[in-house]
């Protein structure tokens, strides 16, 4: 049958990793889905930077009606960031009849609600795996997997470049400010890393993973959030000499109807199985009435880990359409319940 035509919407980090994969994976994604699957067309802002891709010349555009005009395309990856562009050019993609998948945690933790209902009313699906601790399946860990127990609590570390750089702090004595630069090389950081190191991108995930866990309606004021801003070297060294690990830590807990979420720097016992998740490395403890205790462990931001999780949720997407079952999304917040938080 015919190949199933992709629309990307910016080729940075995870983009790249997206094309990669699909490049490489060709074989195995079209074995699994039953047809091909292809990139059209790739929107960045700046064509010059790119010139480098395959197929640069007939892959690019910097129109995104290239894209959302297009009606061979099926399926939108919005791989971009920022709020406001990229809600608008999902809105229309779903109105349009395309499918979406999205990385893009600030737009879910703020609108996801709004986003699944549009999609749902126009019969497409959206997925957003990738948007909360990058290649680790926690969504839909979370929402198939778990889906028969009631979570109670859930801990974690969810920001690579937070834990990137107090590894490096802790382990090499390096400075912070060398260490964020080396998270932002990497890949690992926000375009603005403010989100990251003030605790806000990881708030953005825990509102998700709280919405999800709780099937409830989680706004990001609800979360306390502190970063890791003010942390020194010594006190990562003096919290060592006392035999703890200083972690940046996640933390969702429900209490009969209401519930706390905080990120904040924490000291964990050395041996807790949090203090040895290094580098960008993520880790979430989740607790369950039924399953006891579970942890989901792996790499948390990056390329090729976090395109893992855009292109499995592509995968679904597509055997979605060929069921004729768009639109009946497996991960949307639910928002049926409205839930009190702690500083109601
Ligand atoms: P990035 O490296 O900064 O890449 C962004 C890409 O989008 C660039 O190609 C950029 O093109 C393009 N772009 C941005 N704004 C655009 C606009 N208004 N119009 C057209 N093109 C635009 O970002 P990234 O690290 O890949 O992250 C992308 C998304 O994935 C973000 O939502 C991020 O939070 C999320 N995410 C990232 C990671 C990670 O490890 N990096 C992990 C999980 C989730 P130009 O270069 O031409 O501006
Ligand atoms: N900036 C994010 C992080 C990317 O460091 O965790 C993955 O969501």
């Amino acid at each position: 049958s015919r190949d199933i035509q992709i629309g990307l919407l910016g080729s940075g980090t995870v983009g790249t990793g997206v094309l990669q994969i699909i490049r490489d994976h060709q074989k195995d994604l079209a074995h699994q889905v039953g047809s091909g699957i292809q990139v059209k067309k790739v929107l960045v802002r700046d064509m010059n930077k790119y010139q480098d891709i395959e197929n640069a010349g007939e892959l690019l555009t910097d129109k995104v009606e290239d894209i959302l005009q297009d009606d061979d395309i099926k399926v939108v990856i919005e791989v971009m960031g920022g709020i406001d562009e990229a809600k608008d050019y999902i809105i229309r993609a779903l109105k349009n009849k395309k499918n979406v998948v999205t990385a893009n945690k600030d737009l879910i933790a703020l609108h996801g609600a709004e986003l699944v209902k549009i999609a749902s009313e126009n019969s497409c699906d959206l997925f957003y795996e990738a948007s909360v601790a990058g290649g680790i399946p926690i969504i839909r860990g979370l929402t198939e997997g778990l889906s028969s127990d009631r979570i109670s609590q859930m801990m974690g570390i969810v920001n690579g470049t937070t834990n990137y750089i107090l590894t490096k702090m802790s382990q090499d004595g390096r400075a912070y400010d060398d260490v964020l630069a080396e998270a932002q090389a990497l890949g690992f950081a926000e375009s603005d890393p403010t989100s990251d190191v003030e605790g806000l991108d990881a708030a953005r995930k825990m509102a998700i993973l709280a919405s999800l866990g709780f099937s409830m309606d989680v706004e990001l004021e609800d979360v306390d959030v502190r970063g890791i801003t003010t942390v020194t070297i010594d006190d990562i060294k003096y919290a060592e000499q006392m035999g703890y690990a200083l972690k940046l830590i996640g933390l969702a807990k429900r209490d009969g109807d209401r519930i706390e979420l905080t990120v904040q720097p924490m000291l964990l016992p050395a041996k807790h199985p949090l203090s040895s998740v290094h580098d960008e490395y993520n880790a979430v403890y989740v607790y369950g009435d039924a399953i006891g205790e579970t942890m989901f462990y792996g790499p948390g931001a990056g390329s090729l880990p976090t395109a893992t999780a855009v292109v499995s949720d592509l995968v679904t997407v597509v055997k979605n359409m060929k069921l004729g079952v768009s639109g009946r999304s497996i991960v949307p917040p639910l928002y049926h319940k409205q839930m009190k938080t702690h500083d109601e």
